[in-house]
């Protein structure tokens, strides 16, 4: 059921994709039905921008073309999933690990859309245990720096990210202003990329459920 949920958000993301030449790709596996999706209609695009090496991966099996961002400037579209999601359409993301890349292409997109099913909307964010990339060697500094935030970060253990860094998932943290704690876990250094996406969030975010798919989007309301 959730797996048709999934593709049923997928599928509303197309729509967006009108005149777009080259797509920025998330990672995960909404994700995954999302790029299935582009097989059929491949030729439209001259190619995509890829948030890891798995999506990577995917797109040139099925022979979409994986650009480099620095050659292409800004991006028109970025399609990708999320763990968490609030009403103002911030998020948490980097379950797959892949927050670092995706936070780079969601600040280089005019346009950052967000398909999940519904069970990602929450009212707060913080139940799923936020991860944070770090740079190896400053994991337990960063760890006693996240404890003095209240957050209680365990190392995601044999995984290491696309990037070579490690991944501190950060259980109980009390997300009540995320703009405010994005910039706290920023400025500690050793911290590479927080995986809440709060002061650069969707822009849309197309919601699935068995009811159809619900457009969430700040300027509707
Ligand atoms: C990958 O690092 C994540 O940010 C994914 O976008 C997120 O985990 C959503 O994945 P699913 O679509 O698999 O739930």
């Amino acid at each position: 059921m959730q797996e048709n949920l999934k593709k049923q958000a997928a599928s509303a993301a197309i729509p967006y994709l009108k005149g777009c030449r080259i797509i920025g790709i998330g990672t995960g596996s909404t994700v995954n039905y999302f790029i299935d999706l582009l097989a059929p209609i491949k030729h439209q695009f001259d190619g995509a921008v890829s948030s890891s090496e798995a999506s990577t991966k995917k797109l040139l099996a099925l022979g979409i073309p994986v650009l480099d961002l620095n050659t292409v400037g800004t991006l028109d579209v970025y399609v990708d999933g999320a763990d968490e999601i609030n009403s103002n359409l911030q998020l948490i993301k980097g379950g797959g690990g892949a927050l670092t890349r995706e936070k780079i292409i969601a600040a280089a997109s005019k346009s950052f859309v967000c398909i999940a099913d519904h069970s990602k909307l929450v009212p707060y964010l913080g139940n799923f245990p936020l991860p944070i990339e770090v740079i190896p060697m400053a994991r337990s500094y960063v760890a006693r720096e996240l404890v003095k935030l209240g957050g209680h970060p365990v190392w995601r253990e044999n995984f290491i990210t696309d990037n070579g860094n490690i991944i501190l998932d950060t259980h109980r943290l009390e997300i009540v202003e995320p703009c405010q704690l994005e910039s706290a876990i920023n400025n500690l250094t050793g911290v590479v990329t927080t995986g809440l996406f709060a002061q650069r969030p969707a822009d849309i975010v197309l919601l699935a459920s068995k009811d159809g798919t619900q457009t969430l989007s700040m300027e509707l309301e």
